[in-house]
């Protein structure tokens, strides 16, 4: 049985970073790994056997524990090679996709396997009802081809576990671009109750609703970002890229 184990930093950067292991074996996979302590503590807790460190790109957040962990346990930084695949177990692929556009030479995880919704490990290239910046190294037209090439090959049941817990300050910008979206006025209610960094992950799907950068052919949107509406989905998506830069 494979599980996800999520660490969220409690710092302003809000970083998430994963623990992906297999409850038989004690194999487990680290992903983006910020701070090193709790994951160390929870490893040798659980008795688990540490099999490599993934990280999705070079920004110091996304690699900070990596000294450390492989200090602890001589277990190996990984990297991998678009469409490289790591097997957890008989039934369960760990699949590698190069996604420039946050940076160029980041990449995803996407766990796959039949018993049950994927799960896409999307760093910084996409969080929830938002997408990552690209002042740090990055192309925003390389990041629309992207975020395109994920919503065209991933099933909409995949669950989204993104690099950091951006959520409520993404949804308020979702709601400026989008003021009469029933589901984002719906959602940033009850985001304000909550501490965001503790809810389940969402799917693609539910993403399709609230995530501005998914929602490029809305009328609304359009009409409140541009004068002209006759533009295309990757000029709109660069125009909403540059307005959040910019909030
Ligand atoms: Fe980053």
């Amino acid at each position: 049985m494979i599980l996800v184990k999520t660490f969220y930093g409690y710092n302003e950067l809000r970083n998430f970073s994963y623990l992906i292991l297999d409850k038989n074996s004690g194999h487990c996979w680290i992903i983006d790994p910020y701070e090193a302590r709790p994951i160390i503590d929870y490893i040798k807790k659980n008795g688990l056997i540490p099999k490599g460190i993934l990280n999705t790109h070079q920004h110091f957040d996304h690699i900070r524990g990596n000294a450390q962990l492989e200090e602890e346990f001589s277990v190996p930084v990984r990297k991998l090679k678009n469409a490289d695949s790591i097997k957890l177990d008989e039934n369960h692929l760990l699949e590698t996709v190069d996604t420039p556009g946050h940076t160029m030479d980041h990449q995803v995880f996407i766990w796959k396997h039949n018993a049950g919704p994927w799960s896409l490990f999307s760093g910084d290239t996409l969080f929830n009802s938002g997408v990552g910046n690209c002042r740090g190294g990055g192309d925003v037209n390389a990041l629309f081809h992207t975020t395109e090439k994920i919503l065209k090959t991933l099933p909409p049941s995949t669950l989204l576990y993104p690099g950091h817990d951006y959520r409520k300050r993404n949804m308020e910008f979702a709601q400026k671009v989008e003021p009469e979206n029933k589901k984002v006025r719906e959602e940033l209610h009850k985001l304000l109750e909550v501490n965001t960094e503790e809810l389940p992950p969402l799917t693609l799907e539910e993403e399709l609703k609230v995530n501005p950068f998914f929602r490029l052919n809305s009328e609304e949107l359009r009409h409140n970002i541009f004068e002209n509406n006759q533009v295309d989905e990757k000029e709109v998506f660069i125009e909403l890229r540059r307005l959040r830069d910019n909030w």
